[in-house]
């Protein structure tokens, strides 16, 4: 053990007891100024040492660290979570997912990382992935429907993703088409669904989900503050990313089991119901010259939104972003 594993292992002994500077600096050997430093390097590990003069020092929390072990005993599920693969850093989650389905992994195949270092956005933008947190995670999924039919898997995912953080938060957090959650306008979440295929058959695909759980405002640039936020920013309150990505595997689980069995429509009444975008007046960029306007009225048998513009006309909108 080194010094600084010796002072965590002293800490942890005296659970919420405070431990005084001098016994801590006679059983390592040190002085207190060494001490003093040790504890600053914990705390910027993400440990929380109250300090006292009279005292001495008390470890209050330990960082939120994603470990197998932890996530399993949060898990209520049967096969989402099952083979959960926990990474310090990687590039991109959406990448490790995809190696693991194409040897053969099975649908609830899990990839979460501490930090990605290129994580991957819609439209080939870029995914902030600040370490420790977020949740930076791709979930194999094997569906049999053509692939087509493969929008209504971010939606689905959308649904158990606002399911999951109504489940262990108040907020209101709400979905905007297709696939990005947001609380009071700004985006806390997104989904990027990518599907690997064969002779127009599916093989697989990947969801991979970004939420920003317990960043603060000074972790964001000026740029990204502007139009995102974080479930802390938003409760006030550290969240515990393991019991959330638990809950969001548990609802993942659920609504594939019900996909499978009655097919889109009750999907899409879910997602309808949480949806931000019914309902509201809407630009619709596709990537043609002009965006489609008119107000969003719900969703097509296969996902896709339709809007009704002033002429009365019916547009189906496959993909784009949506500017409410
Ligand atoms: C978006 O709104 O543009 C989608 C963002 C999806 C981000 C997640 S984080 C985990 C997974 N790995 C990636 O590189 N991207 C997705």
């Amino acid at each position: 053990m080194n010094n600084h594993e010796k002072l965590l292992s002293i800490l942890e002994e005296g659970a919420s007891d405070y431990i005084s500077g001098e016994e801590i600096s006679r059983r390592l050997s040190v002085s207190r100024t060494a001490i003093w430093k040790q504890i600053n390097k914990l705390r910027e590990l993400g440990y929380t040492i109250e300090a006292s003069s009279r005292r001495g020092y008390r470890l209050a929390s330990r960082p939120d660290r994603l470990e197998v072990s932890k996530l399993a005993r949060a898990l209520n599920s049967k096969s989402f979570g099952q083979r959960i693969v926990v990474l310090d850093s990687t590039v991109s989650t959406q990448q490790d997912a995809m190696r693991l389905a194409e040897e053969g992994a099975p649908e609830g195949t899990v990839v979460i990382a501490e930090e990605q270092t290129a994580g991957r956005g819609r439209f080939g933008r870029r995914w902030f992935s600040p370490r420790g947190k977020g949740i930076w995670m791709s979930i194999v999924l094997r569906p049999t429907q053509p692939l087509a039919f493969t929008p209504q898997l971010t939606l689905l995912t959308g649904v158990a993703m606002c399911r999951a953080i109504r489940r262990l938060t108040d907020v209101e957090v709400g979905i905007k088409w297709p696939n990005d959650l947001l609380i009071h306008g700004r985006k806390v979440s997104g989904i990027l669904l990518e599907s690997a295929t064969e002779d127009q058959r599916v093989r697989y695909c990947i969801a991979g989900l970004g939420i920003d759980v317990n960043l603060n405002p000074e972790d964001y640039s000026p740029e990204l503050l502007k139009v995102g936020t974080s479930l802390k920013i938003e409760t006030g309150r550290e969240i515990e990313r393991t019991a959330l990505i638990a809950a969001v595997l548990e609802e993942m689980e659920q609504l594939c089991k019900l996909y499978a069995e009655q097919g889109f429509q009750p999907i899409a009444m879910l997602w309808e119901a949480l949806s931000v975008t019914i309902n509201r007046s809407v630009q619709v960029h596709t990537g043609q010259d002009i965006p489609v306007e008119g107000t969003a009225v719900g969703l097509d048998p296969s996902g896709a939104l339709v809007i009704e513009t002033d002429q009365g006309e019916r547009i189906q909108v496959i993909s784009g972003d949506v500017q409410l």
